[in-house]
């Protein structure tokens, strides 16, 4: 490209940029809501990182379908959505069970008409040395980190092509850039999920599709406090391992990069991963 070039097409970002700026305060002018009229699909919503998700989705504007095995759970959600005056629908569906996740789908884009957005975070967790893992509980965990995000995204992928496109995001986890004795099935199954984004992102991007891994920290979340017991002991020695921020995160904090990585903010992001770890990994 020559100087000329490039000028003219600074020239033209520029003027981009301000007609994005003025859409912005448009939007703010009519108090348009962040994700109005978008379609959400969140795997795993009836606890944790999940759960603070649906909320903020739903505080937001959006439509959220999400799913969940524990019934119970995932009824209060959505009725606590509703009665916040957000819009939810729960589904019950197992992520390793294909046909489970695919009715989950299918029937959320029937009921909302398309899909713009997808939090694929559904996960389990278990630290074992390497040789007393049993292969059924290898599998389950790869089944459910790995396999069912493949499988959302098989299933949630021909509904963003048909109306031009989306943003997936994928719950992995600090294990996937540096792990703890014990972690061989985890850091597994959530390193396996970069080259799904990596891959995926080539194979949907000029379709318009984004594909981004959140990778959380420590957080406070039931699947951190069955992992460790939940005392204060428990607590206050995951925080003196976070050398830079001395905490462990909220679900409303991880929820809050899903929504960055979902949003148009986040546009230009796709086939990597953004590491919310309160600066765990920075030593
Ligand atoms: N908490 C942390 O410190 C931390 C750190 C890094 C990454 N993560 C990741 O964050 C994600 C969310 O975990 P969380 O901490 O929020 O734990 P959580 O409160 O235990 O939530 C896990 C969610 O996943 C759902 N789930 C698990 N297995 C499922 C299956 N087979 N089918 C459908 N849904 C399933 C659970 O719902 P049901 O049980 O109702 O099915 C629940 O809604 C996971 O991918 C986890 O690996 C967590």
């Amino acid at each position: 490209m020559n100087r000329r070039d490039f000028v003219s097409k600074t020239v033209s970002a520029s003027v981009i940029t301000s007609v994005a700026s003025q859409k912005k305060s448009d939007d703010s002018q009519t108090n348009r809501k962040r994700f109005e009229d978008k379609v959400v699909i969140i795997t795993g919503a009836t606890s944790g990182i999940g759960k603070a998700a649906a909320f903020a989705f739903a505080k937001e504007g959006a439509k959220v379908g999400f799913c969940g095995r524990r019934e119970n759970l995932g009824q209060q959600v959505q009725e606590d959505i509703k009665n916040q005056g957000g819009e939810a629908t729960y589904i019950k569906a197992d992520v390793i069970k294909a046909d489970e996740l695919k009715i989950f789908i299918d029937s959320i884009v029937n009921k909302y008409k398309r899909l713009d957005i997808a939090f694929n975070n559904a996960g389990t967790v278990m630290f074992r040395n390497l040789h007393e893992i049993e292969i059924e509980e290898w599998d389950n965990m790869f089944n459910t980190n790995t396999r069912g995000v493949f499988l959302a995204m098989k299933y949630q992928i021909p509904h963003m092509l048909k109306t031009g496109g989306g943003s997936i995001v994928i719950t992995s986890s600090m294990h996937q850039v540096s792990t703890r004795p014990g972690g061989s099935a985890y850091a597994a199954s959530k390193n396996a999920l970069m080259g799904i984004a990596r891959a995926a992102a080539m194979d949907y991007g000029e379709k318009g599709i984004r594909v981004n891994l959140l990778a959380p920290g420590i957080t406070d979340t039931p699947m951190f406090r069955n992992a460790t017991g939940g005392t204060p002991e428990a607590i206050e020695r995951a925080k003196s391992i976070i050398d830079s921020l001395k905490r462990i995160a909220t679900p409303e904090e991880i929820a809050e990069v899903a929504l960055f990585l979902a949003s148009d903010e986040s546009r230009y992001i796709t086939g990597t991963s953004i590491l919310a770890d309160g600066g765990m990994m920075a030593g």
